[in-house]
């Protein structure tokens, strides 16, 4: 069914036509993105929960939401979080994944060629989301350019509303239009610009869980696992905690899942559990993980190579140059 009405956006009447899958907005009609089905439940780390609640709160009419920054190691659980965050507020939940590929028009209204020959517009789930009042992660957020970037600055700011260039509209965000944007450290990642980072507040870093709600998330997802392989792992990530490494409760529900098929495999001769386990850990993580001590200790060695305190002769001179006063002849 498609009906018209008129709604106030953020302060600004826009008309529209509206139906399931459908938003009319001038004379353009967009097809919209399916919302995602969100079972998502957050374990533990109550405070992290709390702090994203609040950035979407909106406290007067005056106010404004918030659209934080989510940080942390991969598979520490940020996508997760906002997910969980969206289900608590009982809004549409829509993840739009940035790459490096992301042009603006996939981040806001893709033309289409339908099958009559006419030009479909497909509004991203960002733009649903913003026209639906649901909540939109961007997620992997800085594995996108500066120039899409650029197209959601009037969005991420007061003036809540992006511009199509394609579809040749404006787009303004319902009132219960809410964001969060996940971010990874790594070296596939972009910088994304300071005129950009300052519209993406506060930054809320998340950490590794307790042992307690480490062990109740590899519940949550692992119903099925036993208590003995489940104890291994949690031991395993809290070790992994302790020493600073990266591995995250990703990793584990990994290991954990390839070892419980490996032990289902065969029921007349089961391999050992010890088995099933360490060989999930070496196959999913490395042989690295199998010492963990170790690694722990050559990574510090390679931290503290990497930032070995610089002379003055390093301002001057490459490291290899003969002419570094550090320089030592019996390399050459
Ligand atoms: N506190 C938690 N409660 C429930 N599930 C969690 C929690 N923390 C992590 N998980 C689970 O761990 C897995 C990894 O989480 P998620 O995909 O959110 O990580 P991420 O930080 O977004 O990783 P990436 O940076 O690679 O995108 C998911 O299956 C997620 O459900
Ligand atoms: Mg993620």
């Amino acid at each position: 069914m498609v009906y018209q009405a008129a709604i106030q956006l953020d302060g600004k009447p826009q008309s529209f036509m509206k139906s399931e899958e459908t938003f009319q907005i001038d004379s353009v009609r967009l097809k919209l993105s399916a919302p995602l089905s969100n079972t998502h439940e957050w374990i533990g780390q109550r405070e992290i929960l709390n702090q994203l609640l609040a950035c979407w709160l909106v406290v007067d009419d005056q106010d404004l939401p918030l659209t934080p920054r989510l940080v942390g190691v991969p598979g520490i659980g940020k996508t997760a979080l906002a997910m969980a965050a969206a289900k608590l507020r009982g809004q549409e939940l829509y993840v739009f994944q940035c790459t490096a590929d992301t042009r603006p028009e996939d981040l806001l209204v893709t033309p289409v060629l339908s099958h009559d020959g006419k030009i479909a517009y497909h509004a991203s789930p960002l733009v649903t989301a913003m026209l639906r009042g649901g909540v939109c992660v961007l997620d992997e957020g800085n594995r996108m350019n500066e120039k899409s970037w650029a197209s959601l600055a009037p969005l991420l700011d007061q003036r809540r509303y992006a511009e199509s260039i394609v579809a040749g509209v404006v787009l303004h965000a319902h009132r219960d239009f809410r964001c969060a944007v996940t971010m990874n450290q790594d070296d596939s990642t972009y910088e994304i610009p300071d005129y950009i980072l300052s519209r993406l507040q506060p930054t809320l870093p998340l950490g590794f869980p307790t042992r307690q709600d480490e062990l109740a998330i590899l519940q949550y997802h692992l119903p099925f696992a036993e208590p003995e392989m489940l104890a291994l792992t949690v031991e395993f990530l809290q070790r992994s905690h302790q020493l600073k490494l990266d591995f995250s409760a990703r990793d584990g529900l990994n290991m954990l899942r390839y070892a419980l098929k490996r032990l289902a495999q065969d029921r007349e001769h089961p391999i050992s559990k010890d088995h099933a386990w360490r060989e999930a850990l070496e196959r999913c993580l490395g042989e690295d993980a199998l010492n963990l001590d170790n690694l722990a200790k050559r990574r510090q060695r390679e931290l503290g190579a990497n930032s070995l305190p610089l002379g003055l002769g390093d301002f001057f001179f490459d490291s290899d140059d003969p002419l570094h006063p550090d320089h030592d002849d019996d390399d050459m």
